[in-house]
């Protein structure tokens, strides 16, 4: 594994910012992620016991108190690449706007 990536958030007590600071942090990882498959580098989320220990924290110099773990990331060159099964898009789209609604 020849690299770790953590991403942090830092906590807000306003709930909406902490949503969309948590989708923000998302979105930044779905583009790295994007961005390093297309130069060959997998990358596996993980959400392990380990990103809220405090001892990971101290060891990453991050106040557990201020902020929490979104993802540990592994990131390499994969020997193998999976096969994936997904569902049909049809079966997980309910609805699709096909026109713009009239005025
Ligand atoms: C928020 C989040 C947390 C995840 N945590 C783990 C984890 O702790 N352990 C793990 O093996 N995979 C974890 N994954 C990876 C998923 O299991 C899955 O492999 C990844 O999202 C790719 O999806 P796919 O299997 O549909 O391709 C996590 C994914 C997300 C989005």
């Amino acid at each position: 594994m020849p690299g770790w990536m953590v991403v942090s958030c830092d906590y807000s007590d306003d709930d909406i910012r902490a949503r969309e600071d948590y989708a923000a942090c998302c979105c930044a990882v779905h583009n790295i992620a994007l961005y390093l498959w297309e130069h060959g580098i997998g990358m596996k989320w993980t959400t392990g016991e380990v990103t809220r220990d405090h001892r990971f924290f101290k060891l990453l110099g991050m106040d557990y108190s201020q902020t929490y773990v979104v993802g540990l990331f592994w990131y390499g060159y994969p020997r193998t690449i999976p096969t994936q099964h997904r569902k049909p898009v049809a079966e997980v789209l309910s609805h699709v706007v096909s026109s713009p609604p009239e005025n």
